[in-house]
């Protein structure tokens, strides 16, 4: 695997690559990450894994200054993945003057949910995301779906920009007890982690009862938020929503039961097709 820290090269050596598959992360990666990895390897003849932590898209007081950061473990594990190229810049060369430039995310989609408890989030989401489409102008991109949200802000910036780049859903990938995998789980404790899983439980339980005909998606929200405070989580939200814009349900539209919650000092998210 080749691994670039500056732009130029990157792109000089993408120019005859083929069809180019991107899978962007914020490193310390995790067998969700490799799935990913491997199935970005399907769709196109060279895979390009980008690790940068971005600043833009952390709010101050936010996890970005302890977010780890282990880049030789993470090369090794997407060399052994068979990916490529390994594009690792630095502050300097993503940000080499302050971004005065960002990408707008419509209200509708940057203030809701993830965006309600992280203003400015996708903002700086779409803004990196939109600086490594240029960076490596890719014929695909593969993100996860375990960031329902953001898969939807990427899509929506992919379709109005008019990107001629294929966007990709991977499936979240979860550990044997319905844990979602996600660098975060790295920050709870021993107690935490055996406590983790109920969040994906209670999701499920909630799915369970839509798929039985319950229609009062309220009730059955705050029966999930109960449940996550009675067991010492704080839950920033769970919500039934439509698959395509996470907008109120109205009628037969596609489910997504969405969730954030916190416990002890981690904040998880998850969510589950209904
Ligand atoms: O999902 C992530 O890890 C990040 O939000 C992304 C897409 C790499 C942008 O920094």
């Amino acid at each position: 695997m080749k691994i670039f820290h500056e732009i130029a090269p990157l792109r000089a050596t993408l120019r005859d690559a083929g069809r180019v598959v991107l899978v962007p992360t914020m490193g310390n990666l995790h067998e969700g990450h490799i799935r990913l990895m491997h199935d970005a390897r399907k769709h196109g003849d060279k895979v390009v894994a980008t690790v940068f932590v971005n600043r833009l898209q952390f709010r101050p007081g936010e996890d970005f200054d302890k977010y780890p950061r282990t880049l030789a473990a993470d090369a090794k594990c997407l060399e052994d993945a068979g990916v490529e190229y390994l594009f690792a810049p630095s502050e300097d060369v993503m940000y080499p003057t302050p971004q005065y430039f960002h990408v707008d995310v419509p209200d509708q989609l940057a203030t809701i949910l993830e965006g309600e408890f992280r203003p400015g989030h996708f903002r700086g989401v779409a803004t990196v995301v939109m600086k490594l489409f240029q960076i490596v102008q890719p014929d695909a991109a593969l993100f996860g779906k375990k960031d329902y949200q953001q898969m939807l802000v990427l899509s929506g910036l992919v379709r109005e920009f008019n990107l001629p780049i294929e966007v990709i859903a991977g499936d979240t990938i979860r550990a044997e007890d319905g844990l979602a995998l996600s660098s975060r789980n790295g920050f709870l404790s021993a107690s935490e982690r055996q406590e983790a899983p109920r969040l994906h439980r209670l999701l499920m339980d909630l799915v369970a009862r839509i798929q039985a005909g319950e229609r009062d998606f309220a009730k059955l929200e705050a029966v999930v938020m109960d449940q996550l405070r009675k067991n010492g989580w704080s839950p920033d939200y769970v919500a039934v929503r439509r698959r395509a814009d996470l907008q109120v349900p109205l009628g037969d539209d596609p489910l997504v039961v969405v969730a954030a919650a916190k416990l002890g000092t981690t904040r998880l998210i998850d969510n589950v097709e209904i």
